[in-house]
Parts: C-alpha cells; sequence; structure tokens
C-alpha cells in the first residue's frame, strides 16, 4: 500500500536517487525496480507495481507534489471551473510511462501474478477536493451534501477515467487490478452506496466485459456493516479487509468463491515476535478451507523491521 518500499533501504537508495517521489512513478526503470526489490528479498506470490493512486489527477493535470513529512499536496479543486479543467486528453500521453513499467515487469515477475491498481473514485476525490491527507474529510463530505450535481460530475469523470486506466494497465500486462478505496468508511451509508459501491460496480462491470477473467479487488476500508453489500452489488472477485474487521464476520457477509485478503494489523508486523505471531496463526485458522490472500490490513509502516517480514513470511509459508 502506500507506505510500502520504505522500510527497505533498497528503496530509500532509489528513492533518493530517483529526487522526486513524481520522478519515481515516472521513470520505468526505476519503478520496474522497486516494484522488484520486496519480490526479491522476499519470495512473495504477487508483485504490485509501483506508482500511486494520485498519479490519475496528476495525469489530468492536476498540481500535485509530495513534501517530505506532509504528504501529498494538490491545487484544491471545489468548482465547476476546477472540474472542467481537468483534461481527459492529457491522460493518454501522461501514464504511457506507467505502462511502459507495466510492460517490462511482466517478463519480470516470473511466476509472481502482477497486480495493477487504482484509486477507488472517492478516495481519489477526497485528496482532490481537500488538496492534503486528512482524517475526516469535512470538505469532501460537506461538498458531497451540498452539491451532489458537482460532486457526482467528478466522480463519474473519476470513475470513466479509472475504467480507462485500469484497462491500460490490463492490456500492458497487469494479471488482476486492485481498487483502493481507503476512506470509504468516512461516508454515511446513502453517500456510500452513491460515491463508493456504485462507481466501483460501474468499473467492476467494465473491466469485466474488456477483460473476462481479470480478477478485481475492492478495498473499501473500514466500510463496516456496507462490506457485504459493497461485494454483492460490485461483483468482485476479492476484498481487501481492513485491520478493523473480523474475517469470521466478513465470511460470513460474502459469497464463498469471493477471495477475502488481509488483515494483519500493521502495527502487529512492526511489534513482531509473538504477538504477531500469534495473531498470524489466528487469521490463517480463520480462513482456513476458503479462497483466501494472505495481507496486512493497511500499509506497512516505514520503521517495520525486514527481519519481521520475513519472518512472516516463513510463517504463513508453512501454512
Ligand atoms: O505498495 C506499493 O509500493 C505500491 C505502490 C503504492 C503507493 N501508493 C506508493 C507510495 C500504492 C498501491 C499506493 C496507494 C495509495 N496512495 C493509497 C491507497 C492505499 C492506502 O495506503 O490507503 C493512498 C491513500 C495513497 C495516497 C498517498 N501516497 C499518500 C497519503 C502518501 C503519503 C504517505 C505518507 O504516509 O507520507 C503517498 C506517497 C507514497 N505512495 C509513498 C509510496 C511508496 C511514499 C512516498 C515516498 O517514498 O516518499
Amino acid at each position: 500500500m502506500r507506505q510500502a518500499g520504505r522500510y527497505l533501504p533498497e528503496y530509500r537508495e532509489v528513492r533518493a536517487r530517483a529526487g522526486s517521489f513524481i520522478n519515481l512513478c515516472t521513470t520505468p526503470a526505476l519503478a520496474m525496480e522497486v516494484t522488484l526489490q520486496p519480490l526479491r528479498r522476499f519470495g512473495f506470490d504477487a508483485a504490485i507495481l509501483f506508482s500511486d493512486i494520485l498519479m490519475l489527477p496528476w495525469a489530468l493535470g492536476q498540481e500535485l507534489r509530495y513534501e517530505e513529512g506532509e504528504g501529498p499536496l494538490l491545487a484544491a479543486v471545489r468548482d465547476a471551473a476546477a472540474v472542467r479543467a481537468l483534461d481527459v486528453a492529457r491522460l493518454p500521453g501522461a501514464i504511457a510511462p506507467i505502462l511502459e513499467t507495466v510492460r517490462g515487469l511482466r517478463t519480470e515477475v516470473g511466476d509472481a501474478t502482477l497486480l495493477g491498481f487504482a484509486g477507488g473514485p472517492f478516495t481519489v476525490a477526497c485528496y482532490m477536493v481537500e488538496g492534503r491527507g486528512s482524517k475526516d474529510w469535512e470538505q469532501v463530505r460537506r461538498l458531497a451534501w451540498s452539491d451532489p450535481a458537482l460532486f457526482g460530475g467528478l466522480i463519474d469523470l473519476l470513475t470513466e477515467q479509472t475504467i480507462v486506466y485500469l484497462s491500460a494497465q490490463i492490456d500492458a500486462g497487469a494479471e488482476a487490478v486492485m481498487l483502493f478505496d481507503s476512506w470509504a468508511g468516512v461516508l454515511a451509508p446513502s453517500l456510500f452506496r452513491a460515491y463508493v459501491i456504485e462507481p466501483s460496480a460501474r468499473i467492476a462491470a467494465a473491466i469485466r466485459a474488456r477483460h473476462p477473467g481479470v480478477p478485481v479487488i475492492g478495498f473499501p476500508r473500514q466500510a463496516g456493516t456496507m462490506l457485504g453489500e459493497f461485494v454483492r452489488v460490485t461483483g468482485i472477485q476479492g476484498i481487501g479487509a481492513d485491520t478493523s474487521a473480523d474475517l469470521t464476520v466478513v465470511a460470513r457477509d460474502v459469497p464463498a468463491a469471493v477471495a477475502i485478503q488481509g488483515n494483519l494489523d500493521p502495527q502487529a508486523l512492526a511489534a513482531g515476535g509473538q504477538a504477531m505471531a500469534h495473531e498470524t496463526d489466528a487469521i490463517l485458522a480463520a480462513m482456513r478451507g476458503r479462497p483466501f490472500i494472505f495481507n496486512l490490513g493497511h500499509g506497512i509502516v516505514p520503521d517495520t523491521p525486514p527481519a519481521h517480514v520475513a519472518a512472516l513470511v516463513s510463517q504463513v509459508r508453512a501454512v
């Protein structure tokens, strides 16, 4: 997830060489290198394209930079003129280097599954409207209630461009795609249906139609009681469970053929030792006998000792 890489010295070395984070994402040789680093070190079953969910608004012409310690900063989109200024004609040229990275990775990942990804339209809109990270996204939620035409128009635009972007990643060699809706859990149920479930369902249906057999994995973080409805309505093939989800409840709420992915607390991984081992056993036991992808419940934290990751991988491999 978003912090991936920063816990590895070999990532920090390439990151320093790249200069800006955007340069790292748009230089295929460097983006390929940092995608492959964790695979080489730990032998995971899958590699996720190194990029960021905010490369989509960047590709549409929104100003974006990443400040050390501050996270992403964008020129906020809060009125009709700013939405009109988003330029879909820029997208193909802007994402070309990212697609080149995917094509290069296809031959380099070997037997591992290559995952493409995008942000969920709502989460991408969160950063676009707020202009920066936030805990509760007050501006975004206010705008969704006060100007549904404007906000709904932005979500529609992002939904369409996400279909284009994910389809292009699949054409370039991505074997499955993941949709990160990290802030879905801040929405009231009616808005969750309109701005998380409905756009995700449109994206999943378009991918199914254009690329039958390519799995779509959703991650509507902290969806809580809305998770089952999200899975049923979108018809996705996999569901990422966040740290707060009880996997036995998730398993009860979703069809048996849907893969569940998750959900070790990244802080349990950072802590390591017996607590991590015990929690990992509990997750594996709860998911035994059903389609399951072991993963964290959110992004790995930068001060995670790589040795804890190695220990976790060998524990999961031993099952
Ligand atoms: O795991 C990977 O390496 C794949 C690449 C990836 C990144 N971001 C690289 C990244 C993925 C899948 C993401 C997704 C992403 N980006 C999400 C959804 C998942 C999540 O974590 O909730 C979100 C919300 C973002 C937006 C974003 N990008 C934020 C908020 C930040 C700042 C993070 C922080 O804590 O400071 C980023 C930057 C970012 N994206 C980094 C990486 C490796 C760190 C940048 C650096 O190395 O300087």
